[in-house]
């Protein structure tokens, strides 16, 4: 085949778009990379100076391609018009209304595109399903692109989806375990598919880059992220038998790692997982299974689910029982809200959770974030609070400086694994904080002897812990 492809488009300028083309267009320089979005302040923010994302090793592409080969704008049109080959990459949420509601994922923004695609295009298009999407969704695309077809065009659609977890995405994407391209197999569905290939071998060693059918592309996606939410969630499941009995859930992660089969990652027990694509796509998941009347199947992966929020929930019992059973009005500082470290993204965040349950319990919350905006804090814990809006207001702020927020706090809950936590001065720390001061390590980060030998009651995932040093209350 003769590579033909000089300027791609990628439709939605969001977590995936934007750092996928990004690295796409470093990677390509002989490639025009036109990255469109309807949302005018993002693509503001894409040309600013400061990007709409957070992502270690971002900033530096960017800066270094915008204006050479890398483009944002919001006239989709012109980007739909000039590129060979069209990246979709819109936001795929859970469905919030209707059928599947709470289960399914909701297409409407793919199918939006997807018009879009097919009222503008003229001559041979090679479109890409980028966002994670319910199996047989390229399927879809490919009727609504043909039911506004004219002769001069063609298209042909594939399956390509995009593997980064957030706060490593350029790693990720410049290291990929492997590229997953699903087409059609026959000759027009191959040559795309080698078109696109073509795209990534320019840093993807060709053995890393998978061809498959389409749908075996798409389900790869939804079981991958299951398999790993699966694995937190059982990892999470052993936590809870260690807090009964002694064990401790570091030692029997190691050991369970070791084995080669298992594997050592992904064993980070957890207040639970959080972020825009486990759940999702558990549910999605769970939601064609059933779907295809495949109901244990479906009940199976749904656990994933039960024990995720079974976690977040028994996290934040532990809290308010340690705390002798009420935290009516006490200060609580949240150290962490969003979904893991190295992002600003708080989408899912566990956080939340914990957070929401605590305020059932009409605690203050001191909310510290090294990078989560706080308008969006605050809007996430309303989002939960539907019955009473108001009490947000009433129980919560949020404060840029984590000695502050732990000041007159009865207890301190790090909901997030920043490396900075690790540093603090838990010394300063305790002296400035209600007694008995405690600390909950919802990701079992901190150098607990050293705090126990401060004086803090700890409390952490997977582990039973000693009393504190010179503790004389018979608790
Ligand atoms: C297992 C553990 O592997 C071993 O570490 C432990 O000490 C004892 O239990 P065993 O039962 O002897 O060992 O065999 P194993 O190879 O693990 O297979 C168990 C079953 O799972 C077999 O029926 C095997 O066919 C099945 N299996 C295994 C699959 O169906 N698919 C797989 O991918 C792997
Ligand atoms: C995930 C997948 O990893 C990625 O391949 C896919 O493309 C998108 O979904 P992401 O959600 O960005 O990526 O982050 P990930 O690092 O997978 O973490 C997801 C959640 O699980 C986080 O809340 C994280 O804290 C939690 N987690 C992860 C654990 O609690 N324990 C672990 O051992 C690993
Ligand atoms: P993801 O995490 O999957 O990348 P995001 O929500 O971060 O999802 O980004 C998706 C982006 O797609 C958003 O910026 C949204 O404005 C954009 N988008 C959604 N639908 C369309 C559309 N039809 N045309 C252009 N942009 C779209």
């Amino acid at each position: 085949f003769t590579p033909r492809i000089n300027c791609i488009c990628c439709i939605g300028a969001g977590y995936v778009g934007g750092p996928t083309c990004a690295v796409i267009a470093l990677k390509c320089p002989e490639i025009q990379v036109l990255i469109v979005d309807k949302n005018q302040d993002r693509i503001n923010a894409w040309n600013g100076e400061t990007l709409p994302i957070y992502e270690p090793g971002l900033d530096e592409i960017v800066k270094h391609c915008r204006g050479r080969n890398l483009f944002f704008s919001t006239d989709i049109d012109a980007g739909i018009r000039d590129a060979q080959l069209i990246f979709i990459s819109v936001n795929t949420p859970t469905k919030t209304y209707g059928i599947g509601k709470g289960r399914a994922t909701d297409l409407q923004f793919v199918e939006a595109a997807a018009r879009h695609i097919g009222q503008i295009a003229t001559g041979k298009k090679i479109i890409v399903e980028k966002s994670t999407v319910p199996v047989k969704a390229a399927e879809s695309i490919a009727k609504i692109l043909y039911s506004n077809i004219d002769d001069n065009v063609s298209f042909e659609v594939l399956s390509n989806p995009e593997f980064l977890a957030e706060g490593t995405a350029i790693n990720d994407l410049l290291q990929p375990d492997r590229v997953l391209i699903g087409g059609s197999q026959t000759d027009p569905g191959i040559e795309a598919i080698n078109q696109l290939a073509w795209v990534y071998e320019h840093w993807v060693p060709p053995s890393k880059v998978l061809r498959t059918n389409v749908w075996s592309s798409e389900l790869s996606k939804l079981a991958s992220n299951a398999f790993l939410a699966q694995k937190v969630s059982s990892i999470n499941a052993v936590s809870a038998i260690c807090e009964a009995t002694g064990a401790d859930i570091s030692d029997v992660a190691h050991s369970i790692g070791l084995d080669k089969r298992i594997g050592s990652k992904y064993l980070q027990a957890s207040i639970g997982f959080g972020g825009s694509c486990f759940q999702k796509d558990v549910l999605s998941l769970t939601y064609i299974c059933e779907a295809l009347n495949l109901t244990e199947v479906a009940d199976y992966w749904h656990q994933v689910v039960v024990m995720n929020n079974y976690q977040k929930k028994r996290f934040a019992r532990k809290i308010i029982q340690c705390l002798f059973h009420t935290v009516s009005n006490k200060r609580i500082a949240i150290f962490g809200f969003t979904f893991k470290k190295d992002t600003a993204d708080t989408r899912e965040s566990s956080s939340i959770y914990v957070g929401k349950y605590l305020m059932d319990e009409e605690a203050r919350l001191v909310v510290y974030d090294p990078k989560a905006d706080k308008g969006q804090i605050i809007s996430d814990l309303r989002e939960v609070s539907s019955q009473d809006p108001q009490r947000v207001d009433r129980l919560v702020s949020v404060i840029n400086d984590p000695y502050d927020a732990a000041k007159d706090a009865h207890a301190i809950v790090i909901c997030t694994e920043w490396d900075e936590f690790k540093a603090l001065d838990y010394e300063k720390i305790y002296n400035s904080m209600y007694k008995p001061a405690y600390i909950f390590d919802g990701r079992i980060i901190l150098d607990h002897a050293a705090l126990l030998r401060i004086g803090f009651h700890v409390e952490v995932v997977g582990k039973v812990m000693k009393k504190p040093v010179n503790d004389l209350t018979p608790f």
